[in-house]
């Protein structure tokens, strides 16, 4: 049957069996980021964006994604990194098998939840696991990522205001 979605900003369009699931798609159209753990909606490792909505891969039939705009971390590379550089910052870095999923759900909770608390942030961060180390270094690295992206925010919504406020002034 013919699938036709975007992958990261990209129109594709394959003939698929009806049985295979979106992981195996997005790997077969070279998203090789998308990693399996467990195939069992336990692990969170095969987590992208469909409509911006993070989501199991591995438990969606890949014809559900027809019409749909995916996004994996190929997409997102330099948000990915800039978090990236957080992690590294605390010293809690992980592999690369269950980092993208990991990252894919913090760059989603960014845009979704504004100021989220520890419980939030927890909450929302549960589906993800890593069986080697503990959280409270990854903990460390999400709130000082969210704090930070909070400050540019304010300051490029503050410079946004100058710049309507000036030109108001000239205008009249
Ligand atoms: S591989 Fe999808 S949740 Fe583990
Ligand atoms: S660091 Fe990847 S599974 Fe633990």
């Amino acid at each position: 049957m013919n699938l036709t979605c975007s992958i990261n900003n990209k129109t594709v369009s394959r003939e698929v069996a009806p049985d295979m699931m979106l992981l195996d798609f997005l790997r077969s159209q070279g998203c090789y980021s998308v990693k399996c753990g467990c195939e069992t909606t336990n692990c969170g490792l095969c987590t992208v964006w469909m409509n911006g909505k993070p989501v199991l891969s591995c438990a969606v039939p890949a014809l559900r994604a027809g019409g749909c705009e995916i996004t994996t971390l190929e997409g997102v590379r330099e948000e990915a990194e800039e978090f990236g550089r957080f992690l590294a910052g605390e010293g809690a870095e992980q592999c690369g098998f269950c980092s993208p999923g990991f990252i894919m759900n913090v760059l989603a909770m960014k845009r979704e939840l504004s100021n989220p608390d520890d419980r939030e942030i927890r909450e929302y961060l549960a589906g993800n696991l890593c069986r080697c180390t503990g959280y409270a270094g990854q903990m460390r690295a999400v709130r000082k990522y969210l704090e930070a992206v909070g400050r540019q925010e304010a300051e490029k919504q503050e410079t946004e205001k100058q710049e309507t406020e000036k030109q108001e002034a000239q205008k009249s």
